[in-house]
């Protein structure tokens, strides 16, 4: 459904993304994994239409997409999550997820129902007529899924939605990755909590300074002695000095 031709990014002399090839099918969860700067963001940024690639080809259902800017995209069902996430904190929930509903439909009403069902597919619909700016963490990570779930999309890119979760709420998260694939929605997960990689990806992509340096199933992942030497020894590293 997407494919990503040679795609690079470069941000002045910094590399950001080189060379990627990368097919993203329907209906799975696609793990994107890599150290903090590796480029998981810049490549959600690329997919998204937030800006240009410096080259390469970017392809949905077969239709060149690489140089339709985010908002047409977005029409197009690519949503996207922000690692920082940002809602509109003076509106309330429900207000906040409506303005991703109208994407797909200019009726009031069924912009509406939408919504709802959209809050409720997140866990957050007993909480509709709460301002944002009132949530803790886990539920404004749930808010940032759930602005990106209103618009109707075909691909979900989630970065760092796990972030700061504690374990149950990690396992929370997990359950609603698995609702929404389920629906028949295409995610993509770059996440740096491991156990969630690992139980909900049928495949992870490893990113080190721009390029991909591994595609394979999670247990040939873990197993991967390149992998485990530049990111999950690394990220075991910081681990055992925090
Ligand atoms: N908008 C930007 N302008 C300049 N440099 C950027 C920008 N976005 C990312 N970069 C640089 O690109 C590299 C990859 O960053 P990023 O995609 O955020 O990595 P990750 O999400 O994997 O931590 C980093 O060196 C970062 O500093
Ligand atoms: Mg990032």
């Amino acid at each position: 459904m997407i494919e990503l031709e040679h795609v690079s990014k470069s941000f002045g002399g910094v590399k950001a993304v080189r060379d990627v090839n990368l097919i993203i099918d329907h209906e799975k969860i696609l793990g994107l994994i890599g150290c903090n700067g590796a480029g998981k963001t810049t490549l959600f940024n690329l997919i998204a239409g937030q800006f240009p690639a410096t080259s390469g080809r970017i392809l949905f259902d077969g239709e060149d997409v690489t140089a339709l800017p985010a908002y047409d995209r977005a029409k197009l069902g690519i949503a996207r999550t922000f690692q920082i996430p940002q809602p509109l904190m003076k509106l309330s929930l429900f207000e906040n997820v409506l303005v991703g509903a109208f994407m797909r439909t200019a009726d009031r009403d069924e912009a509406g129902a939408a919504a709802m069902a959209v809050l409720d597919q997140t866990g957050l619909v007993d909480k509709a007529d709460l301002y944002a700016g009132e949530l803790t963490t886990p539920d404004l990570k749930r808010l940032e899924v759930a602005r990106a779930l209103a618009t109707g999309p075909q691909v979900l890119l989630l970065d760092e939605v796990m972030a700061g979760l504690r374990p149950a709420e990690v396992d929370a998260a997990m359950e609603m990755c698995r609702t929404i694939q389920k629906s028949g929605v295409t995610i993509v997960l770059v996440e740096h909590v491991m156990y969630a990689v690992m139980n909900l990806c049928e495949h992870v992509v490893v990113l080190d300074q721009g390029s991909i340096i591994a595609d394979d199933t999670p247990e040939n992942i873990a197993a991967d002695s390149r992998v485990i030497d530049i990111y999950l020894g690394r990220e075991h590293a910081n681990d055992e000095a925090a």
